[in-house]
């Protein structure tokens, strides 16, 4: 293939003077619902990836704030002021606004009547058989009082991914089954306006997994209360590991410990880049003869360093309102460019181009 021809049929990515910016970029998209700031857990699950990946891809970032409010009628001052908060996070943890565009969900209404028509692809009973909608119903309580927006929240999330053309979708695990329904409404859109007009996507799952709350409990999360905000003081990362849940039989050094189900080492395992030593360490605690509170010297020596300059860039930043809203104004605005696009195509499929 000429050089010509490699021009010609590849998109070049914004750094042309580099060759490898001839790959054709994947567009990736991700975001967060916005009812706190976030937390280690979502560093780990998804956050961290995607600092790396935004020099390889296309990355859009949502601030899911409509996502948010299906659970939080009533309660939509906590959504909007953790708006910003989560940005905080974003730019904080070292995503980079050059890089990546972040922007405002509800400030894109194209993904709001993308999700209205993509709504009529699903049936309820399809809806309710989603298993993260199914463990959140059951966490929140909601029983027979569900929220039609909630209970549709699939279809919106599939809807930002679709509007996006999205071709990776980092998440947390727990995110498959939406996935799954993105693929499928995507299929039945396509199959019913007889073209290729929405594209399907993949889960980027993260290396680690989900990183475990300090109780030990499953998933980290700060209405669970077992969380460690990615902003945290010193003294709270100390406080957080101090009390980090390893192996309850433990009792005394000379016993062996257990491993597994261990928060100390599912931390070292997400956050120590001395793996054999980790493993030698592993090995060590289950003979018997390692004190817990050797770990935890160890592990929160990592922590500090690792987030004394999350903490020190989010505390400058959060000093900085007007550049923050122009990092989202400016974001919003491509973000809203490239969705109203795909929505200009899905209205000619479907023949709703009246005026034109
Ligand atoms: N559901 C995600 C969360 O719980 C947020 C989200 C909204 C999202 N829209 C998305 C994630 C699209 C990936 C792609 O935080």
């Amino acid at each position: 293939m000429t050089s010509l021809a490699t021009t010609d049929s590849f998109v070049p990515a914004a750094d042309a003077g580099d060759t490898s910016s001839l790959d054709i970029r994947p567009v990736v998209l991700t975001g967060d619902r916005t009812t706190g700031p976030l937390h280690l857990g979502h560093y780990v699950g998804s956050l961290r990836a995607r600092v790396e990946l935004q020099h390889r891809a296309d990355q859009f970032l949502l601030l899911a704030d409509l996502q948010a409010m299906t659970d939080n009628a009533g309660r939509h001052q906590k959504v909007t002021e953790n708006v910003f908060e989560v940005a905080l996070d974003y730019l904080a943890a070292g995503i980079d606004p050059s890089l990546s565009t972040l922007f405002i969900q509800s400030q894109v209404p194209e993904l709001a009547e993308l999700s209205l028509l993509l709504m009529n692809y699903v049936t309820v009973s399809r809806l309710e058989r989603n298993p993260t909608i199914r463990e959140e119903i059951r966490q929140r309580g909601f029983e027979r009082d569900i929220p039609a927006g909630f209970l549709a929240y699939p279809v919106s999330q599939a809807a930002d991914i679709a509007a996006f053309r999205a071709q990776l979708v980092p998440v947390g695990d727990d995110q498959r089954p939406m996935i799954e329904q993105t693929n499928e409404l995507v299929q039945r859109f396509n199959a019913s306006v007889d073209k290729q007009v929405l594209v399907s996507c993949q889960a980027l799952l993260s290396r680690t997994g989900r990183l475990p709350g300090l109780d030990g409990k499953a998933k980290m999360s700060k209405s669970l209360g077992n969380s460690l905000a990615l902003g945290a003081t010193a003294a709270d990362i100390r406080k957080a590991v101090n009390r980090m849940y390893t192996d309850d039989k433990h009792l005394r050094v000379e016993d062996p410990g257990q491993v597994e189900g261990n928060v100390v080492f599912a931390f070292l395992d997400a956050f120590d880049p001395e793996t054999a030593q980790v493993d030698e360490l592993k090995a060590h605690y289950r003979r018997g003869g390692l004190g817990d509170s050797v770990l935890k010297r160890r592990l929160e020596a990592i922590l500090q360093d690792t987030m004394a300059p999350i903490r020190q860039r989010r505390e400058a930043l959060s000093a900085e309102r007007g550049y923050l809203r122009d990092v989202l104004r400016a974001g919003t605005l491509r973000a809203r460019e490239r969705a109203a696009s795909t929505l200009g195509d899905v209205r000619r499929a479907l023949g709703l181009t009246y005026f034109d």
